[in-house]
């Protein structure tokens, strides 16, 4: 209150403009993840439709972005290729730039096996946007012939990003990422009058430090505080949930590291979407393979 009366001596065009600072700023501070998409059906109507382009039912238009990231108007592409994929990593066709980072990995003195790896490539996915290290839009093929670059597999080339035509609206000047600095500048609660009206996405930028976020590279132990995965795809373990043999997006995996079956983000998340009751009904939210209600997606692992 003290910060609030002193503003009374303010001429009344100075406090008008402060109370919209003031307004935008609580009306940007979005703690419950709001989405202006309708997280059913496709991909295609999630967050992780880079067109930002709503495949169906309203949202956003995309246009008030194409300054910021190519619009290659196709969903898949920003993840996938399917010629002159990046066969160095072990993930399905994969397109996007990868670049060789070293993360701050999770320590614990209370782990049963103290080693923590460094991401796996089931990590590396999810990581190659939000670290923010790289453009949401740095791929190695984009849409139509004559478009590919090799060193996309691993560091990003504006220049080769550049030569995209939007044929939709302007084409992109800047190539941004998920840090503080590119998207976020705007979509964040401290954006101020730039970002009036962006989503905040803090939360989705996770950075290079993993400290603070559930362990990944790391193994899962056997005994009474575990369960155990009774399905196996290839060389990928998974909590057969459904009993039926085959690995659904539904169940939680575990990928095959050096030493075993570990834990990554894909181990929870499902980076299309997993309906949450049968199809066409609402996604279980933050991309998640198993609802978090009641502890239940940490109960897959755990038995405490
Ligand atoms: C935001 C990135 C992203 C986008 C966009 C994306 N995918 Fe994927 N996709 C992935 C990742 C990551 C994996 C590996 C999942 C894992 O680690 O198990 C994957 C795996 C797959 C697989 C292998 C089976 C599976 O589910 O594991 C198929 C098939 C696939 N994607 C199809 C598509 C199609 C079709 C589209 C467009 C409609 C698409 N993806 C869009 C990231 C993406
Ligand atoms: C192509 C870049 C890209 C990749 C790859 C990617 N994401 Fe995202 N993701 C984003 C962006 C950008 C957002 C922020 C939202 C937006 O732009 O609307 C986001 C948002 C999210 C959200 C919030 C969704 C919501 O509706 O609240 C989650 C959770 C998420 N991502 C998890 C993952 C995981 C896990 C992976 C790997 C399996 C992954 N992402 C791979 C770009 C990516
Ligand atoms: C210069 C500021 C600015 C930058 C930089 C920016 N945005 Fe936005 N963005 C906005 C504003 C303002 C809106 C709200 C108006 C609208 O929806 O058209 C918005 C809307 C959006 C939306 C649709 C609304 C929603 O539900 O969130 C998405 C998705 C989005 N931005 C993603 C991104 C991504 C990804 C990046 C980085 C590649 C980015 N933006 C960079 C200002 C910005
Ligand atoms: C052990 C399971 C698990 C692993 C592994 C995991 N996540 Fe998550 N993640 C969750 C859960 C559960 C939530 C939902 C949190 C909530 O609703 O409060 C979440 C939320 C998120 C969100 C939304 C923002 C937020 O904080 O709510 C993003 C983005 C995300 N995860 C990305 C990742 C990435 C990237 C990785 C790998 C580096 C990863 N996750 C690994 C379980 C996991
Ligand atoms: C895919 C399996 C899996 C899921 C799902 C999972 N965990 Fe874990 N969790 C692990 C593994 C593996 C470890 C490392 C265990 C070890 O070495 O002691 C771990 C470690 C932990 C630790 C201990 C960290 C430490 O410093 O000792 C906590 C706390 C934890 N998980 C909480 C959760 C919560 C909360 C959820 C649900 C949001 C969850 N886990 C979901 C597999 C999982």
């Amino acid at each position: 209150m003290k910060a609030l009366r002193k503003l009374g001596g303010l001429p009344p065009l100075l406090l008008a403009i402060l109370a919209a600072l003031l307004w935008f700023g609580t009306a940007r501070a979005d703690t419950d993840l709001p989405t202006k998409f309708s997280d059913v059906g496709t991909i295609g109507n999630t967050r992780h439709n880079l067109t930002q382009r709503q495949s169906s039912g309203g949202g956003p238009n995309g246009s008030s972005m194409d300054q910021y990231r190519n619009d290659y108007r196709e969903i898949c592409v920003y993840c996938h290729t399917p010629h002159g994929a990046n066969a160095d990593v072990a993930l399905p066709l994969w397109n996007r730039t990868i670049r060789n980072t070293t993360y701050t990995v999770y320590s614990s003195t209370t782990l049963t096996n103290a080693t923590v790896t460094q991401p796996g490539a089931n990590s590396l996915a999810c990581l190659s946007c939000h670290d923010g290290q790289t453009a949401v839009d740095s791929i190695i093929n984009m849409p139509g012939a004559g478009r590919y670059l090799e060193s996309q597999k691993t560091s990003q080339n504006n220049a080769f990003l550049n030569t995209w035509n939007n044929t939709r609206g302007p084409d992109a000047t800047v190539h941004l990422g998920l840090s503080g600095t590119e998207c976020l500048a705007c979509h964040s609660s401290t954006a101020g009058f730039i970002g009036a009206g962006a989503t905040d996405f803090s939360v989705f930028a996770i950075g290079t430090n993993l400290t603070n976020d559930h362990p990944i590279g790391v193994l899962l132990p056997t005994g009474e505080d575990w369960k155990v995965p009774t399905g196996t795809k290839g060389t990928t373990r998974f909590f057969d949930t459904n009993g039926d043999g085959r690995m659904a997006s539904s169940e939680v995996r575990l990928y095959a590291g050096d030493r075993g079956p570990e834990v990554e983000c894909a181990s929870c998340h499902d980076p299309h979407g997993v309906p949450s009751g049968g199809a066409g009904s609402p996604f279980i939210k933050s991309f998640l393979r198993v609802t978090p209600t009641g502890s239940t997606i940490c109960l897959t692992c755990h038995s405490k």
